[in-house]
């Protein structure tokens, strides 16, 4: 079955809140959403705290759940529970890093342990009938092709539906440069369709790596969160239409840290608020200004005045021109 976008948008802890995904979806576009990570224990145990996070709205939809543990049958249980929900398809992560998660055994750590990964997605796939996902990275500690091509053919054979790869291991974080090599090699080794990600800054870039791969669909992060809009820009330039679009930078931040401090229970609000910011902010020709005095900010409300004031110093910045086949994406 083919997947129902050609772009994805990244799952994200404390960036892929309701609020940003309904901006997303605003702009349009096609694009699969993404809830963030999601602590199978958590759901397993019906944590109060985990509620506004696996808050669902129908204008989701296309979305894809995302599940974090090491426990196939709390894994299981978690998946069954977020299929009852409603969504496209429960993404299981092979790709964190974070040391709280890998030292659980999760996350990225499952690359080095193919027989847990086996248990955990064979349970996954018989509690889900709907689409199950893995999203990973090229490895644990190295990026071996022949490794990370063994590693997901057990996947395929598993049932996995689809698979997402961030192609850098584990230990590198954010360093170097996604190797998009490996995502053109599994998509040639496998029968299931293969998305990749990693390192995307401009919807031209995006439809190169399509072609450039053969993969088939791509995913982006953290562009996605400074720039909403980049599907639309996206979907359009595949579609051949070159428009040129006024996007009112300003009010999208307002709008977004204003449904933030609506949707989520204010212990979130500092920081959803923040990490939201520190990717916005790269919008604004000042932005690390901007992020600076955002940061000394702990309330929603206060975070809001900052950007105002900011625009207010710099109005030629409220709004931003972006498509129309030029290269004029970021100036204002
Ligand atoms: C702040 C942040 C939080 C992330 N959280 C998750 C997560 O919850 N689950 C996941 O699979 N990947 C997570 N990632 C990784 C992204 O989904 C994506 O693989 C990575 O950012 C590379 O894509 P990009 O270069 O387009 O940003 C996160 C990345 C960032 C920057």
């Amino acid at each position: 079955m083919p997947l129902p976008a050609k772009f994805f948008c990244a799952p994200m802890a404390e960036l892929s809140t309701p609020s940003f995904r309904e901006t997303v979806r605003g702009f349009g576009g096609e694009v699969v959403l993404y809830s963030e990570m999601l602590a199978a224990g958590a759901i397993v145990a019906r944590s109060r705290h985990n509620e506004p996070l696996i808050e669902k709205r129908d204008t989701d939809m296309p979305f894809a759940y995302q599940i974090v543990g090491a426990d196939e049958a709390v894994m299981a249980e978690a998946a069954r529970m977020l299929e009852e929900r409603g969504c496209w398809a429960v993404d299981i992560n092979m790709g964190c890093s974070a040391p709280d998660i890998v030292k659980t055994g999760a996350g990225s750590r499952l690359l080095s342990d193919p027989e847990r990964a086996r248990r955990i997605v064979r349970a996954c796939r018989t509690a889900v009938k709907l689409k199950l996902s893995v999203k990973m990275r090229s490895g644990w500690d190295s990026s071996d092709p022949a490794r990370l091509v063994e590693f997901a053919r057990m996947l395929e054979s598993e049932g996995v539906d689809h698979i997402c790869l961030h192609p850098r291991h584990g230990k590198l974080g954010f360093r170097r440069k996604a190797d998009w090599g490996l995502v053109a090699l599994l998509k040639k080794s496998l029968r299931i369709p293969v998305i990749g990600n990693g390192d995307i800054t401009s919807p031209e870039e995006a439809l190169k790596k399509l072609a450039e791969t053969g993969c088939d669909a791509v995913m982006m992060g953290r562009e996605a969160v400074k720039s909403p809009w980049i599907f639309m820009l996206c979907s359009e330039l595949a579609s051949g239409s070159e428009d040129e679009h006024i996007i009112p930078v300003r009010d999208v931040f307002i709008e977004v840290l204003g449904r933030l401090r609506n949707s989520l229970p204010a212990h979130l609000h500092k920081s959803r608020g923040h990490r939201f910011a520190f990717y916005y902010s790269k919008n604004a020709y000042f932005g690390h200004k901007l992020f600076t005095s955002i940061r000394k900010e702990q309330e929603i409300d206060g975070m809001i005045d900052r950007v105002r004031e900011y625009y207010e110093a710099h109005p030629e910045e409220s709004v931003l021109r972006v498509g129309g086949g030029e290269k004029h994406n970021g100036i204002h």
